[in-house]
Parts: structure tokens; sequence; C-alpha cells
């Protein structure tokens, strides 16, 4: 997540076509409005538009606009998305559902910078950021000859790809307390902390529905509960969760480890001969163990709320 939000901060003020990857959940369209918010169109329009959610024919001319008497019903004159966008950012999101003839008509305004409403002979120039999003896999999609590769190429000059959050172990604590303040603010109930419990279950789910789960248990726990810290059960979680590998002793020991790891460079503020010292093991062991549980202790540098460690202490 850190790498993704340093790749966001470069990304942003750039007019690169954003292609954000991710299951549904995730926080696509968060890093989209952050990417915008981010870049030099901040105060332009963010326009988005669910490709899934709207009938294609219907897509069509929301994303084009038309022309008075373009088809029945076309009373006045309207601008499509994409013109209402220009000089920002247009949101497209999920991008895989979007129909064949209008993947075509895309791949033009793409090429051509303008766009012709529905009705309409006069290409109206347009100045785009690009962003989008899809939680289908693409590569599958063009192989089975539902997507255009040419398309593909054009809205990923920069693909972002944003993990499940079962991936983001050290996340899910973060975000449960952040939510849940923002929860307790919204609902103007008193800030409420987590029970033991509530943190094993919370550590352990699988999250299918990843931030967006997260984020539905935690209101509903904190609109319903009734004491003054939120249990598992409230989160309607079971403690200890569906991990088959909670009480499995070499994954625990694994896990005992790599969080040992984490806590001593933490204190040593990524300074390895102290982080070695802390762990009882010798600077090659500490070597090896990094690398074994893929752990960059230069992350941990950064942590430091103090004066940066010099280069040779963080070894
Ligand atoms: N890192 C995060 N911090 C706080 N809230 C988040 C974070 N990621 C996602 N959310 C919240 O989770 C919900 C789902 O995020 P969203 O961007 O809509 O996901 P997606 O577009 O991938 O389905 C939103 O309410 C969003 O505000
Ligand atoms: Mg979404």
């Amino acid at each position: 997540m850190r790498t993704l939000c340093r790749s966001i901060e470069k990304v942003a003020p750039t007019n690169a076509t954003v292609l954000i990857l991710g299951d549904s959940g995730t926080g696509k369209e968060l890093i989209a409005r952050a990417l915008h918010r981010l870049s030099g169109r901040a105060h332009q329009p963010f326009v988005a538009i669910n490709c899934a959610a709207i009938p294609d024919t219907l897509l069509e001319s929301e994303l084009f606009g038309y022309e008075k008497g373009a088809f029945t019903g076309a009373a006045k004159r309207t601008p499509g998305k994409l013109e209402l966008a220009s000089g920002g950012t247009i949101f497209l999101d999920e991008m895989g559902e979007m129909p064949a003839s209008l993947q075509a008509k895309l791949l033009r305004v793409l090429q051509e910078r303008t766009v012709e409403r529905i009705g309409g002979r006069t290409p109206i120039p347009l100045d785009l950021r690009i962003i989008s999003a899809t939680n289908r896999d693409l590569d599958a999609l063009i192989a089975a000859g539902t997507f255009r590769e040419d398309l593909y190429y054009r809205i990923s000059e920069v693909t972002l790809r944003v993990p499940p959050l079962r991936d983001r172990k050290g996340d899910v604590l973060l975000l449960t307390q952040f939510l849940l303040q923002q929860a307790a603010e919204r609902y103007g109930r008193p800030t409420r902390g987590l029970a033991p419990d509530a943190i094993r279950a919370v550590q352990s789910h699988r999250w299918p529905g990843n931030v967006r789960e997260l984020e539905n248990r935690i209101k509903g726990a904190v609109i319903m509960a009734d004491g003054a810290v939120v249990t598992a059960s409230d989160l309607g979680l079971q403690d200890l969760g569906e991990d088959p590998d909670y009480l499995n002793l070499r994954v625990a020991r694994q896990r005992a480890e790599s969080q040992a790891l984490r806590q001593a460079l933490a204190v040593a503020r990524g300074n390895l001969s102290r982080a070695a010292d802390l762990l009882g093991v010798t600077r090659p062991t500490l070597y090896d163990l990094l690398e074994k549980h893929q752990i960059d202790a230069a992350q941990f540098a950064q942590r430091s709320a103090g004066p940066a460690p010099s280069p040779e202490s963080t070894g």
C-alpha cells in the first residue's frame, strides 16, 4: 500500500491515463479521486460514470451527449459526460463492462481528443484526463475477444493494482480504527474502542467484500452496539474468524517471527545492527530473515518521527 501511495503521488500530476485494477470494494474509486485531487486539474470537474450500472443505449448518450432531435425523446441538446468532464478528469468505472460498439467510439475519442454528440456533426475538442477501473481480468476479456486490445493500451499508460484487504494484514487494524472513528462521528455516537475478540476477528476474517465490507460492518456495529466497546459479535464476525490456519503451529511461528522482526525494526527505526541486537541474532541471520519474510527494513527508517538515521546506521 505504501508503494501504491507513492505511485499515486508520482502519476497524479501527469496527464497519463491510469487503469486501476482490484477487487470490488478495495478502494479503486477512492484512488481515482485522489489522482484527480493531487493533479493540476483538481479545481476542474471530476466526472464518474459506471459502465455496468447503465443500459448500453443509455450509456452511449450519457457519455457522448446528443443533439436535439437525434432520437425520439431527445428534446434538447444535451452534453455528455465526456464533454462535461473537459478540463478535468473522467472516471470510467467498471470499464470491463463497456459494450463493444462504445469501446470503438471511445477509442476514437482517445485518438482524436474530440467528441461528437449523437446526431451532431461538429467534433468538440476535449482536454481530458482518463482514469478507468475494473475488477475484471482484462487479459481474459481480450483473449475472449470482448475487450479491444488497442483500447486497453490507450487506457493503461499506467496500471495501478490495489491488493485485496486480506493481503493487507497491517492495514486492517489501522482502517478499522479510522473507520470506527469516522462512523462514530457520523452517527453521533461516543467513540468506541475495539474489544480484544474484535481485534482478533478483524485480523483473521477473509474480507471478501474488502474495505466496503469492513466499512459496512463497522457502521452497523456503531449504530447497534450497546456496550462501550465494539465486540466481534457487534461486527457480525466470529471470534477466531474463518482462518483455518489460525491454530496451526508452523503458521503461528512464522507469523510470530514476522511480527517480531517488524517490531524490532520499528523500535530500531530501521537500524539493522540495533534490530539484530534486540532480536538476539547476528546481522547475517537478520538479513536472511528479512529476505524470508520479504520485509524491507528501509520502510521502518521513514516511519520514525525523530531525526532520520544516517545512511551508515541503516546499513
Ligand atoms: N484506504 C481507505 N481508507 C478509507 N476508506 C476506504 C479506503 N479504501 C476504501 N475505502 C472505502 O471503502 C468503500 C469502497 O471503496 P471504493 O473506492 O468505492 O472501492 P471500489 O471502487 O474498488 O469498489 C468506500 O466507501 C471507500 O470510501
Ligand atoms: Mg467502485
